[in-house]
């Protein structure tokens, strides 16, 4: 018995959570799987109630479960950082979820900005660390709201931290079985001390990988890359804060925030997956988001807890679906009703 938590959370993410579900239940009955939803009000509108984002206790339950299936955060009347930190980043920390995996792969019939590019060119994997960096939360400030005010925030790297990310990396190319390359992004040339320690950890770890390439490129560099020539990438492995953004730019070339997910995982623990966008709080309840990340989302969970053949059923469906040409344009407002693409999903499992 598969056992999930399912976290909506704020804007879209109740109606895109809503289509993941309904693959779910629609891939449950051909493959036999079964399955278990505990569903949390967490987000926003919690805390504007409660005052409170987690309430204790919260992630030891999380932890009890196979996976956790999260919709988006992100509130338009609570003040930037609390939910995102209250929530996301405290279940990714809490649960050590150290991996952020994040595939950036373009689909058959996906419009893609890039000129003259196609599927075959457009396949990695990004592999962000996701428990340290920039995003520790560790800095503060002086002098505050005055003219002479100063703010600090501390990017932390443990070699701990870097070691088990880029195995995690090589592992992957191995599995991939694609290019077999680690094409590690950093920007090294000016974070002589922090991206040092990853440099010397790549070094050292990628001697256990003799059969997998070993790249290098600075992220400013990346960003060139992932646009002129993105099938030069296999598997990239990145810090916390350059993978948060490289991975914006690589589901626009994927064909937009429609169809990019991610899961956070920690190998030995809980993992949590959810669509890369955010709660959109401007289409939320309208019926207009595309909940294709959503179900891809649901595609990485399957996959993860060990069911396969419901997780490739999800991917030959939503495959199919795009390639249908019934799906046009990706974008919120512009795609079909989010139920209405969930329908066509469920119906091709
Ligand atoms: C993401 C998001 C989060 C991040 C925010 C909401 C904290 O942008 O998942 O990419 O920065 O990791
Ligand atoms: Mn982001």
């Amino acid at each position: 018995m598969l056992k999930i938590a399912v976290i909506p959370g704020d804007g879209i993410g109740p109606e895109v959570v809503r289509e993941g579900l309904k693959v779910l239940e629609a891939v449950a009955r051909p493959t036999g799987l079964r399955y278990e939803l505990t569903h949390y009000d967490f987000g926003g509108d919690r805390y504007l109630s409660t005052g409170e984002v987690l309430p204790a206790g919260a992630l030891e339950e999380l932890r009890q479960f196979d996976a956790i299936y999260l919709g988006a955060v992100g509130h338009p009347d609570v003040p930037a950082g609390i939910v995102e930190k209250g929530l996301l980043l405290a279940i990714r920390f809490g649960l050590d979820q150290y991996v952020n995996l994040r595939p950036v792969k373009l689909y058959p019939g996906v419009w893609t900005p890039i000129k003259d590019k196609g599927p075959e060119d457009i396949d990695f994997v990004v592999v962000r660390e996701n428990t340290e960096d920039l995003y520790v939360g560790s800095g503060g400030f002086m002098h505050y709201g005055t003219p002479e005010e100063v703010a600090t925030q501390l990017a932390v790297y443990s070699r701990k931290g870097t070691e088990r990310i880029i195995r995690y990396a090589f592992e992957l190319a191995r599995k991939r079985s694609k290019q077999r390359k680690v094409t590690m992004v950093d920007k090294s040339n000016v974070l002589t001390f922090g991206h040092d320690l990853w440099v010397r950890t790549f070094a050292a770890v990628g001697e256990e990988y003799p059969d997998i390439q070993k790249d290098h490129a600075y992220v400013d560099a990346t960003c060139m890359w992932m646009v002129k020539n993105p099938e030069w990438f296999d598997v990239i492995v990145t810090t916390n804060m350059f993978g948060d953004i490289i991975t914006d730019l690589g589901a626009m070339i994927q064909g937009g925030m429609g169809v990019a997910a991610s899961g956070n995982i920690n190998p030995a623990g809980t993992s949590m997956f959810e669509p890369i966008h955010g709660s959109a709080p401007k289409y939320a309840g309208l019926n207009k988001a595309n909940p294709l990340a959503a179900i891809c989302a649901m595609q990485m969970l399957l996959d993860h807890v060990g069911a396969a053949e419901a997780a490739a059923r999800v991917e030959t469906a939503v495959t199919s679906v795009l390639a249908s040409g019934n799906i046009p344009d990706l974008s919120a407002g512009k795609c079909p009703p989010t139920s209405e693409i969930g329908d066509m999903v469920a119906g091709a499992v």
